[in-house]
């Protein structure tokens, strides 16, 4: 048994030389020193030699195994030292051009008109998207029967769960937690059970805006909005009030400003009529704020919600409200 003995350690050694990856190594492992393995397999065939030549064929198998561990252990870590070879890079290659991205046009305009409030004293709230109907009608003084309610302009999750149709349920519920004096806008998502075009989507963005205090008038909420028209589109903007009816305000009025594509003539963009629409706003009805516990005795209060994705088509004459979600890097990249 011993030349074949010292033939094994010899075999093991010419091939360990030939050996460069860790994976070959550990096959090589397996194959000579793992449980089934030839060094092994030699052990067991020990108990079968005449108990005198035991001890020195035992030596040598000894030996053999300390030999091929600690020169499989050597090359291992041979191995494992040398940095794996990469493809080196090609220096004549042209450059990559790396393109700076930039905030997409609705956050811009959100940005913007969330400053010109924020310097003017409104603070900054969110809320939920899956509303009640409580907070989305019933508190906001729509009547039972009210056309919004309707399955075909509302998504419906449950029987009392649904997606806001709009950012107004979060004046009910800011005034539920909180005494007057509030000024907040909350900017969010709302949904719409509407087919999708180039002037309606199911889901867009809205900020409202909600100011509570004692002897808060109308003038005052003409002479906020005023202000954030002239900052937002120019101090030479047109604009009109017209009144108009929500089940939450008392008085409504719908402002508009001067179309700026024809300059009043009519055209296109404003069906002809010389006025864009920009914003629902009035003054916050006594009913709204039974609901919430407010005195309406004692408080008065102003409310205006707006589509941020109609004031951003407005502001850049996009005639299209698709092209907002479409992400078309030729769109966003002229903003
Ligand atoms: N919530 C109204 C809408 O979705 C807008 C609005 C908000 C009107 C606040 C008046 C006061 O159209």
């Amino acid at each position: 048994m011993l030349p074949e003995i010292d033939h094994i350690r010899e075999r093991a050694e010419n091939e360990l030389a030939s050996l460069s990856t860790i994976d070959q190594l550990e096959e090589f492992r397996i194959r000579y020193l793992g449980r089934k393995g030839f060094v092994a397999s030699f052990f067991e065939r020990l108990s079968d030699l005449p108990l005198a030549e035991r001890p020195v064929v035992g030596k040598r198998l000894n030996e053999m195994r300390d030999y091929i561990r600690s020169a499989y252990e050597q090359r291992l870590a041979e191995t494992k030292a040398v940095p794996e070879k990469k493809p080196l890079s090609d220096p004549t290659l042209p450059g990559r051009h790396r393109f700076l991205g930039s905030k997409h046009i609705l956050t811009q305009t959100l940005d913007e008109i969330t400053a010109i409030f924020g310097s003017m004293g409104f603070s900054i709230v969110e809320g939920p998207e899956i509303e009640d109907d409580y907070h989305n009608f019933e508190a906001l003084n729509f009547p039972k029967d009210h056309p919004a309610r309707d399955m075909q302009d509302t998504f419906f999750l449950s029987k009392t769960a649904l997606l806001r149709t709009h950012t107004s349920p979060m004046q009910i519920r800011v005034t539920e937690n909180q005494s007057p004096p509030v000024r907040v806008i909350i900017p969010g998502k709302v949904y719409r059970n509407e087919a999708v075009s180039a002037r309606s989507l199911c889901v867009f963005h809205q900020i409202e805006g909600l100011y509570v205090s004692k002897g808060v008038s109308f003038g005052e909420l003409k002479g906020t909005l005023v202000s954030f028209i002239r900052q937002f589109y120019g101090s030479a903007t047109r604009y009109k009030f017209r009144p108009t009816f929500f089940p939450f305000t008392e008085p409504s009025a719908d402002i508009y400003i001067g179309c700026f594509l024809c300059g009043g003539g009519g055209c296109r963009m404003c069906k002809k009529s010389g006025w864009l629409e920009i914003l629902g706003c009035g003054m916050v009805d006594p009913n709204v704020f039974r609901n919430v516990g407010y005195d309406a005795e004692v408080y008065t209060g102003y409310a205006f919600g707006m589509g941020i994705e109609r004031i951003a088509a407005l502001r850049y004459g996009i005639d299209d409200l698709r092209l907002f979600y479409e992400n078309d890097v030729r769109f966003l990249s002229q903003f």
